[in-house]
């Protein structure tokens, strides 16, 4: 690792490193992120991005989210307008002149004020990433945008809070490019890390296109030395704390196993870093008030629920004959989320076992054969719509008696939090989030809210499975495994009070 930063030795962190820093309150929290819901989504991201500053703005912080116009949003439904003294910004990021105007969402009492970065050369794609050789230029925008709209709108934030690689130049900028601005003297800046799998690495002749060729000692230089940048590296240096989203992976990606390349960095800054597992908004993922499910339910009254699935059996063309067990899948198909387990257990369960499958998702073609083959293999028990469709992921979670999430690994995970609260009973991986949200259902003592299995191997995944069938064919079981699942509470409202903290103590590193 590169010595042109010091790094600290790891150690515990001690209560007296908590002093509460003399901080103004209410705080100024700057969020930068890629996606924010629900204007653009492609995962987990875009739901924390979209509920956590709402609940930190309901706290009554002064919180302002910057954000990319994406090509797809929609500004009239969302009701966005021009901020008149936000308009024609220039910026020189490096070789690429660019000119952007910023819309904004105004601020109420549920919502903090939104501000889009309007760039039509580099937002308006098809899609939010790209892949394409301007993806490093597009996100440096974002990041350059973010202290330009601060300076015009003479707002010093007391905390950048940054998010995946993306917006991870954020803590080097403030230190060179901004470092002459007074207005950031007391900004400290945050990273979080919802994937580590994804770091942004570029080649190292990247920094002379973005105009940071004059700071290229402060990039990691034996990254450099093999000719390349690494965006997510640069911010887990220079930020002053560092967050992931639950505190499994907060230790996991402290393993060369799952730290990607970063383990090393991470547990030398292992005093900087703590997990704070999602939480879940509510508001959007409740049985009680779902906007997009035909019939509402409850932990009270959970009857209503089997409707939910007799629907979502008949839009999917699925069989309801008998009482087979509907297993759901809502995800982004790539290996992190483990179907390549799937690929040997679910033809061997579905010729063995009465049970149905839905599933939604996109991605990599080789899980999308997949499912289409097994759709094709067992018609009316198992259906496949590819793509994405945020009714059709409301109605799997409603409608489904089982969740299945078999990652390799996962940050967070989001889908089985929601999966709780809808009586949908997860089955997963004991991995980061998946593991500190679903405790294992005991049958002897009535204890626990899902299935979880420990080895990436598929006859762990056939042993939950199992499991979870065997118990859904005891319906009193099953009720009373459901009620525990229902009870349990992962709302923003609780997780919110740990960012607080962190904010409030944010030290200079
Ligand atoms: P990740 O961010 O790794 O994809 P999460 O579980 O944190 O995983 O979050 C995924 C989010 O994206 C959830 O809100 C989920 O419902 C949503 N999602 C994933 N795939 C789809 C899809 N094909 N259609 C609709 N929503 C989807
Ligand atoms: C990432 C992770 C997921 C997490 C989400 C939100 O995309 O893959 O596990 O829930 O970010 O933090």
């Amino acid at each position: 690792m590169s010595q042109c930063f010091t790094v600290p030795e790891p150690r515990p962190l001690e209560d007296g490193d908590k002093t509460l820093l003399p901080m103004p309150s209410p705080l100024k929290i700057c969020f930068a992120a890629s996606e924010v819901a629900p204007f653009s989504k492609t995962g987990g991201l875009a739901d924390v991005a979209g509920a956590l500053p709402r609940q930190l703005h309901r706290h009554g912080h002064d919180v302002r989210v910057i954000t990319p116009l994406h090509g797809l949003v929609d500004c009239r439904e969302h009701g966005l307008a021009p901020v008149d003294f936000l308009q024609d910004i220039h910026v020189d990021v490096g070789r690429h002149a660019l000119s952007f105007s910023v819309w904004s969402k105004k601020s109420d009492k549920a919502t903090p004020e939104i501000y889009f970065v309007d760039c039509p050369q580099m937002f308006h794609r098809e899609s939010v990433y790209t892949g394409e050789a301007d993806e490093a230029p597009r996100f440096a925008l974002l990041s350059r945008a973010v202290f330009e709209c601060c300076q015009r709108m003479a707002w010093a934030p007391d905390v950048l809070h940054c998010h995946d690689w993306h917006t991870a130049l954020i803590p080097l900028l403030r230190r060179t490019v901004y470092e002459w601005d007074q207005l950031f003297q007391a900004t400290r800046t945050l990273v979080t890390i919802h994937n580590i799998g994804y770091q942004g690495v570029f080649p190292s002749s990247m920094l002379d296109e973005l105009g940071l060729d004059g700071w290229s000692h402060m990039f990691d230089q034996e990254e450099m030395r093999e000719g390349r940048v690494n965006f997510l590296r640069t911010g887990l240096i220079y930020a002053d704390a560092i967050t992931t989203v639950s505190p499994s992976y907060a230790r996991e990606i402290q393993t060369p196993e799952y730290g990607m390349g970063l383990s090393d960095l991470l547990r030398a800054r292992s005093d900087r870093l703590t997990g704070i597992l999602n939480g879940v908004d509510y508001d959007e993922w409740s049985p009680e008030r779902d906007r997009y499910i035909p019939h509402r339910y409850s932990r009270a009254r959970p009857e209503a629920k089997a409707k939910n699935k007799a629907y979502l059996l008949q839009q999917m063309g699925l069989s309801s004959e008998g009482d087979a067990p509907l297993i759901g899948i809502v995800s982004r198909l790539t290996a992190q989320k483990g179907f390549d387990l799937c690929f040997e257990v679910l033809p061997e369960i579905l010729a063995e076992r009465e049970l149905r499958l839905c599933v939604l998702g996109s991605g990599e073609t080789k899980y999308e054969e997949f499912f289409d083959w097994l759709s094709g293999h067992f018609p009316g028990r198992v259906a496949y719509f590819r793509g994405y469709s945020e009714e059709l992921a409301h109605l799997i979670e409603a409608g489904s008696d089982m969740f299945l999430m078999p990652s390799r690994f996962e940050p967070c995970g989001l889908n089985q939090m929601f999966s709780l609260r809808y009586g949908t009973i997860p089955i997963v991986r004991r991995t980061g989030g998946l593991g500190d949200s679903v405790e294992l259902f005991d049958v002897d003592k009535g204890t626990g809210t899902g299935f979880v299995f420990d080895r990436f191997e598929s006859g762990a995944l056939r042993w939950a499975m199992e499991y979870a069938l065997r118990s859904y064919a005891k319906p009193e079981q099953w009720r009373g495994l459901m009620q525990n699942a229902m009870a349990r509470n992962y709302s923003w409202e609780k997780q919110v009070e740990d960012y607080l903290e962190i904010y409030r103590w944010l030290p200079e590193a």
